[in-house]
């Protein structure tokens, strides 16, 4: 069972874990099978299940389900629940309650939100209603902004301060996304939490990639520090053409493929309707 303490041990002993983004049972359960620690049902959804150009059109009813959905596959896992964009615009009421929401309806252990210091009250509200909050710093893609974040030393000033606070408050895990390398190592460093790497550089204590990309299954850009694994997406392709092919040649279904009736009731059968 991986906990919170889980990833802070892992962090205390220099171990690496890793996180993936993903947001139906079938897709949760491999991932969990692979050794995955930490699944995230994240907004990415948006794009990547609903063909959405940005994350914000989906709705907490659409995220709760897919997080029960992950949950559902991996109850080993550590799962993390994203507060969508509906909630985040709609103030710290709405904040608190559609968090609460992802923890007692979808089974969710952490509830990330993205995080500036406009946000800041709303996660503290959060975190001191008890509830382990993720704040998601760096790019924030409810923004609509996809620049790498502490490119400058003001602005790495202005996010060391911001991961500060929000440490303070208590957040029991950070990610980082997109942020300059030597920022990223400088926050992980700084901070006794877990502090999760998408984009930001190796010196994290962990990654979180979106599954989509690791298994290369786009068609469209992907972003600089994404990497696939292996190429899903042709091997897709090619096992849906096959079956194609085999249903256009009558190949299947083939009589192994089939259901039959009891031994003698074909013949019984043909009497009742002659
Ligand atoms: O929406 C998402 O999938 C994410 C992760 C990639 C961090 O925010």
């Amino acid at each position: 069972m991986v906990t919170i303490s889980t990833l802070c041990q892992a962090k205390d002993q220099g171990r690496k874990f890793s996180a993936v983004s993903c947001y139906d049972y079938t897709s949760a359960r491999l991932v969990a099978a692979a050794g995955v620690e930490v699944l995230m049902a994240g907004d990415s959804a948006a794009q990547f299940m609903l063909g959405f150009d940005s994350t914000l059109p989906v709705t907490m009813d659409f995220m709760s389900a897919i997080t029960a959905a992950v949950k559902r596959a991996a109850p080993d896992c550590l799962i993390i629940a994203d507060l969508p964009y509906e909630s985040c615009k709609a103030g710290i009421e709405r904040v608190l309650k559609d968090s609460q929401r992802f923890v007692n309806e979808a089974g969710a252990d952490i509830v990330k939100i993205e995080t500036s210091i406009e946000q800041f009250d709303a996660v503290k509200a959060v975190i001191d209603a008890g509830i382990s909050v993720m704040p998601h710093l760096g790019i924030r893609p409810q923004t609509g902004t996809y620049k790498a974040e502490g490119a400058t030393a003001e602005a790495a000033e202005q996010l060391i301060k911001l991961a500060d606070k929000v440490y303070q408050a208590g957040a029991p895990v950070l990610l980082l996304e997109g942020t300059a390398r030597e920022v990223a190592k400088i926050i992980t460093q700084r901070v006794s939490i877990p502090v999760i790497s998408c984009g930001s550089g190796p010196d994290c204590d962990g990654q979180v990639l979106v599954l989509p990309d690791i298994l290369n299954l786009n068609a469209g850009p992907v972003p600089k520090f994404s990497k696939s694994f292996a190429e899903i997406g042709k091997a897709y392709i090619e096992a849906i053409a096959l079956y194609v092919k085999e249903v256009k040649q009558g190949l299947y279904p083939d009589d192994a493929h089939c259901y039959h009736m009891r031994a003698g009731e074909y013949e019984k059968l043909e009497k009742l309707i002659s």
